[in-house]
């Protein structure tokens, strides 16, 4: 019941405030724009290979709910969504429909509208630690999944004042996890994953990654509208703006595991430079919950501004595949290229492309 009320506190406060935090690092990416692009816009293919799986484009709205009565409505306009664009589509932790049976159907909604998308489970790492790898099969089931998140929220879960602060043995329980059948994705959610990071979760069996990155939804933020404790909040004010930038996450993890960029991309020019920067796809959450809560024509119109906005990168700068996009020249300056420089990556590799 507990974890039913909180997950819709959560929508309510990522509805009525602001919870995003600042720079995603895009800010200091250019893709190179090409005067004689020598391609047709109409012959521009989005199409891509995610884990097994073919996506119209390499968009997923990444997990953001599930678990109240009220929630079921907005899967199920993200869901019409993603099947009707044949995108990817997360659903939120799966705790409250494994807590409570009669909740199982705000999630299961979007298998059922979306039979043939990518369907991503999603469980946090606390609720993997404390119940083992047939928490994780459950949830697989629940929706009939072709991936399983596992998201690692150790920062919300330090300001949240029920958040569970324990994680030792959480690379062990991702080791087991992985024996499952379906693919299994690591999964920030707002603070970034690390190359050293990314090699561990190599190490452990994990088949993608989602960066998760700092610059979106920052979830000390939304919990900072929750707590009551004075000296708490002052806390999560100050873990508002923590953690790796997206965009530097995508540089430093690409050429480790199959990558998704989440965390601010905002339009289809963040998805384009995301893929110039390596990732194999990009995540998106709060653009798509306001347009959830109205009717799944406005979540349309959003997938369909982003698919056309990076549509629109594409043609001007002459690439007609996602291949040909992440081979695409940049030019990158500022705080990123300072970070690029200090973590001894190749600045140069962008330039060269031609
Ligand atoms: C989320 N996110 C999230 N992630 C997760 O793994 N499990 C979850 O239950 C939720 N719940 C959730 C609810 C809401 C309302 C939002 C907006 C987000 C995190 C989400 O998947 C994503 O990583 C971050 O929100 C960053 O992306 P954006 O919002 O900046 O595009």
């Amino acid at each position: 019941m507990e974890t039913k009320r909180r997950k819709f506190e959560h929508i309510r406060i990522c509805l009525e405030e602001n919870v995003e935090s600042s720079y995603t690092g895009f800010e200091d990416v250019m893709l190179i724009h090409k005067a004689l692009p020598e391609v047709d816009y109409d012959k521009i293919s989005l199409e891509i290979e995610f884990l097994g799986k073919k996506l119209n484009a390499p968009i997923i709205i990444a997990g953001m709910t599930g678990g109240h009565p009220e929630t079921k409505r907005i899967n199920e306009n993200l869901a019409a969504a993603a099947e009707e664009f044949k995108i990817g589509i997360g659903v939120g932790s799966q705790r409250a429909g494994i807590e409570d049976d009669s909740l199982v159907d705000t999630y299961a909604i979007v298998r059922e509208k979306a039979p043939n998308a990518f369907v991503i489970a999603n469980i946090g790492i606390s609720q993997l630690l404390e119940s083992g790898v047939e928490y994780a099969e459950k949830a697989v089931e629940m929706i009939d999944a072709d991936a399983l998140a596992i998201h690692l929220n150790f920062l919300q879960e330090a300001v949240q004042p029920e958040g569970d602060k324990k994680a030792e043995g959480a690379k062990e329980a991702l080791e087991e996890a992985c024996s499952l059948k379906v693919p299994i994705i690591a999964k920030e959610t707002g603070a970034g994953i690390s190359r050293e990071v990314a090699f561990e979760l190599r190490e452990a069996g994990v088949s993608a990654i989602d960066v998760g990155g700092k610059g979106g939804t920052s979830w000390s933020a939304v919990e900072v509208f929750r707590i009551k404790d004075d000296v708490m909040r002052e806390v999560a004010l100050d873990f508002w703006d923590w953690g790796i930038p997206t965009a530097f996450c995508v540089a430093e993890v690409h050429d480790i595991l199959p990558t998704i960029a989440t965390g601010g991309i905002r339009s289809g020019i963040d998805v384009a430079k995301a893929l110039a920067l390596g990732a194999e796809a990009a995540g998106i959450a709060l653009p798509f919950l306001k347009p959830a809560t109205i009717s799944e024509e406005e979540v349309k119109r959003k997938v369909k501004y982003f698919v056309e906005s990076l549509k629109t990168a594409m043609f001007l700068t002459g690439c007609k595949s996602v291949k040909d996009l992440r081979k695409a020249p940049l030019f990158i300056t500022g705080k990123f290229r300072e970070w690029l420089e200090f973590r001894e990556i190749s600045v140069e590799v962008f330039a060269r492309r031609r």
